[in-house]
């Protein structure tokens, strides 16, 4: 399977004349949310006027569309545009639309090709790359999707300027996850920093994406190594389910930035990590992300969710525990109690 590496361009201009050279010669459509339709999709007039598309279709903003209920509108639609499976499907935004246009592009007449242009700074180093798509059912998070690579990832990072503080931050989250699973000198740097910075370094944005590339290249269907970026994904993917079924949505990174602070004292529980490190690795999370933390919710309210993770099996969750930063094992937990313990513990102490 060809995994299509993150292309980086510098300027609005580079956006347009790449995007351009993909789409000559063939149909296409758009895919954005209202809000990215507003702040970003006016840099891409250039081409929009040389190549009209045959529709430019904005969903509701956030996590919502990410419902069966909008695909099978989207289904309906691509069916009326006569829409053929050379076209293809273009998906501007942050990670719910590329995840909700991933699943539509994956599922139409059994697959029309689909190119990713993030809009968020977690959907650059994260959602956009690897494949995986999906929409939640009965408010469990990605219950349906699948894995299909997109053709094409072009990220501008310009497009982070116009992102709220609180979704910059969450992005940021995996950028500080990406960090401490690589370790090196991409941890040395992320891990010294006591404030999220204004604007992401292009630099630092190329190397987080390097990280999250690399482990799907090595396994891209998740039979193990890729697993591991799923770190803070258990904990954190049942705060996200508790907090929106609440009506109070939570951006994923912040929920991750949590559940890394979780499952780090999971780890240190099991006797993984050196008490020390695991103290250090707290404080940074807690620093960098805790002024955007919810009122958490009880443990009672968030199991049913973890119960249902896609990551549970016969053999109980697996879970990435770090053990220092660039070493982390994938363990299979046979019941919750660990887990519970953790996540009481750290709200106890506020995280
Ligand atoms: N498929 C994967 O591998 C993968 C990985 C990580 C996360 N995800 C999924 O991604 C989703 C979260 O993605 P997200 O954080 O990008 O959220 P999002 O797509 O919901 O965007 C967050 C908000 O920012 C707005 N926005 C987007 N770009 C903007 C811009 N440039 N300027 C101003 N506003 C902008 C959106 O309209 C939305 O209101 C979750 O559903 C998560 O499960 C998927």
């Amino acid at each position: 399977v060809k995994i299509p590496k993150p292309i980086l361009v510098a300027s609005a201009d580079a956006l347009c004349l790449e995007l351009s050279g993909v789409l000559a010669g063939r149909r296409y459509l758009l895919l954005t949310d209202e809000q990215v339709s507003a702040h970003c999709l006016p840099f891409l007039s250039d081409v929009i006027a040389d190549f009209p598309p045959l529709d430019i279709i904005e969903v509701e903003a956030g996590e919502v569309s990410k419902s069966p209920e909008v695909v099978m509108q989207l289904w309906s639609h691509l069916l009326e545009l006569g829409v053929q499976r050379g076209d293809v499907l273009v998906c501007l935004g942050g990670g719910s639309v590329c995840d909700v246009g991933g699943f539509l592009a994956a599922t139409f007449k059994r697959g029309i090709p689909v190119i990713f242009i993030p809009t968020t700074l977690l959907a650059m180093t994260d959602a956009a790359i690897g494949g995986k798509n999906g929409i939640d059912i009965d408010g469990v998070k990605n219950a349906v999707g699948t894995i299909r690579m997109p053709e094409s990832i072009l990220v501008y990072p310009g497009f982070c300027d116009s992102l709220a503080r609180e979704e910059f931050a969450s992005g940021y989250g995996e950028v500080v996850k990406h960090a401490i699973l690589a370790g090196g000198p991409l941890f040395d740097e992320v891990g010294r920093q006591r404030v999220i910075p204004e604007k992401m370094k292009v630099s630092l944005l190329k190397r987080s994406i390097a990280v999250k590339y690399a482990l799907v290249k090595t396994d891209p269907f998740e039979a193990n190594e890729r697993a591991k970026l799923n770190f803070g994904h258990t904990v954190g993917h049942a705060l996200e389910a508790v907090l929106l079924a609440a009506g109070k949505p939570l951006p994923h990174g912040i929920a991750v930035a949590i559940g890394m602070q979780v499952e780090l004292r999971l780890g240190l529980m099991l006797g993984m990590m050196e008490q020390q490190l695991e103290e250090r690795l707290q404080l940074l999370l807690h620093t960098l992300f805790s002024w955007a933390y919810p009122v958490l919710p009880s443990w009672t309210e968030l199991e049913v969710y973890i119960s249902n993770d896609k990551k549970s099996g016969r053999s109980g969750i697996r879970l990435p525990i770090v053990e220092s930063p660039g070493s982390v094992k994938l363990l299979d937990l046979r019941d919750l109690s660990k887990i519970q313990e953790a996540y009481n513990q750290g709200v106890s102490a506020q995280l």
